[in-house]
């Protein structure tokens, strides 16, 4: 390989707030942020369900917005502030949204629920949302073949007044 590409492939550096913590990592220019969380930073929490925007499981939170982890590349988070399922709670205590998933018995195999919580997260951000419909539309973008789709909503709905009031950017509703 010639230094010219050497110097191609060389990784870039870019700098992320993550989860509350400063990180400063090297990736490829066509390193997804998805394949970043997982394959370097060893978050395994974010899912890969199709890797083509379809499914969902990948939702995380940039800047309390959510967005799909495998259709943006890593080196366009630089300076941004992400929020995965794995920040959401504070120490032993979970996340409202978490702890009405549980409630609600809101999962099955799990695969779906990172991205579901996040997605749910992000639109309690959006502050556009309240009704059952409402939340069936706006949480479309995450499919679950389990099928927990009404108790995904009814844990939904029962957050959503409370982080309405309050929101904040990917953390905790209060
Ligand atoms: S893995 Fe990203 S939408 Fe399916
Ligand atoms: S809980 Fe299994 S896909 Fe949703």
């Amino acid at each position: 390989m010639s230094a010219t590409n050497e110097q191609a492939f060389a990784g870039h550096s870019i700098a992320l707030t993550l989860n509350g913590q400063t990180r400063q990592v090297d990736v490829q220019p066509w390193t997804t942020l998805l394949d970043l969380l997982r394959e370097q930073l060893d978050l395994f929490g974010t899912k890969k369900g199709c890797d083509h925007g379809q499914c969902g499981a990948c939702t995380v939170l940039r800047d309390g917005k959510r967005i799909n982890a495998c259709l943006t590349l890593a080196i366009m988070c630089d300076g941004a502030e992400l929020t995965t399922i794995e920040g959401l709670a504070e120490g032993d205590t979970l996340h409202p949204m978490q702890q009405a998933f549980i409630k609600h018995d809101a999962f099955q195999c799990g695969y779906c629920t990172p991205g579901q919580i996040c997605s749910a997260v992000g639109l309690a951000n959006e502050g556009r949302a309240s009704t059952d419909d409402e939340v069936k539309e706006l949480m479309s973008g995450n499919l679950c073949r389990c099928g927990a789709y009404s108790n995904i909503r009814a844990a939904v709905v029962e957050v959503l007044p409370s982080m309405n009031a309050a929101p904040d950017q990917g953390g905790r509703g209060q």
